[in-house]
């Protein structure tokens, strides 16, 4: 379960702060498909980071299963990190000089398990997106479609129950945004994990079992 209360998000440039979120109230259930819309600026990303931990919230409440986002020691960070949450992004994010099986090895090398297992998962992991014959490809080596599902397979590597995907198809045209929903679509059947989609796109925003609309940083509805 995710418990948002009261959620706010300040960014502050010098003497100004920007509100990014404010008055953001959501329980979500596990296994959910949540699809988050809004226009550019409204504050999905921020959203999504601070699931994610990759940012705090300034107020309010941010529960994800058993772990506080509001305060978590570095310790609980890691383990949250390491073993709870993926994302991916519009830009994929791969780091250029890796394989794709080095990449999506990368988040078990950092945990500490050894590189035969690391390597091992990860073959599995891009298995399951289609890409088992590419696994010493390097990014650019590969399609942008491509290298949206290498970097699927490493957000799924570690078998979080949360995945969130900020605008996972925003970089990519309309055949093969639709191959990646299949892929996304197809591992959450697999697999259960809680779905966060960022999208633009009405007709992916419409599968979510909660679609959630931002404007200037608040809900606009909830269906
Ligand atoms: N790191 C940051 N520093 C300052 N302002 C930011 C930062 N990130 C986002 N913002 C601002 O917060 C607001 C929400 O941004 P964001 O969450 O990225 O929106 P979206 O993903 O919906 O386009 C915008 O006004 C943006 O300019
Ligand atoms: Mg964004």
């Amino acid at each position: 379960m995710i418990r948002i209360q009261n959620l706010e998000k300040n960014y502050r440039i010098g003497n100004s702060s920007i509100t990014a979120l404010k008055n953001i109230n959501l329980e979500v259930s596990n296994s959910q498909f949540v699809t988050l819309m809004g226009p550019s600026g409204s504050g999905k990303s921020s959203l999504l980071n601070i699931l994610a931990s990759i940012d705090k919230p300034d107020n309010g409440l941010v529960e994800v299963f058993d772990y506080n986002l509001n305060n978590l020691s570095q310790r609980d960070l890691d383990k949250y990190r390491r073993s709870t949450v993926g994302i991916i992004f519009q830009f994929f994010n791969l780091l250029p000089y890796l394989s794709a099986l080095e990449n999506v090895s990368l988040p078990l090398y950092l945990s500490g398990i050894s590189t035969n297992q690391a390597h091992l998962r990860a073959s599995e992991s891009l298995e399951m997106v289609g890409l088992k014959d590419r696994m010493q490809h390097k990014p650019t080596e590969l399609s942008g479609g491509e290298q949206q599902r290498v970097a699927i397979a490493r957000s799924i590597v570690h078998n979080p129950k949360l995945l969130l995907a900020d605008e996972p198809t925003g970089n990519l045209d309309t055949d093969t945004s639709h191959k990646i929903m299949e892929i996304l679509l197809k591992l959450r059947k697999e697999k259960s994990f809680t779905l966060w989609i960022v999208t633009h796109n009405p007709e992916i925003g419409r599968l979510g079992d909660l679609q959630i609309h931002l404007k200037d940083g608040k809900m606009l509805d909830e269906s």
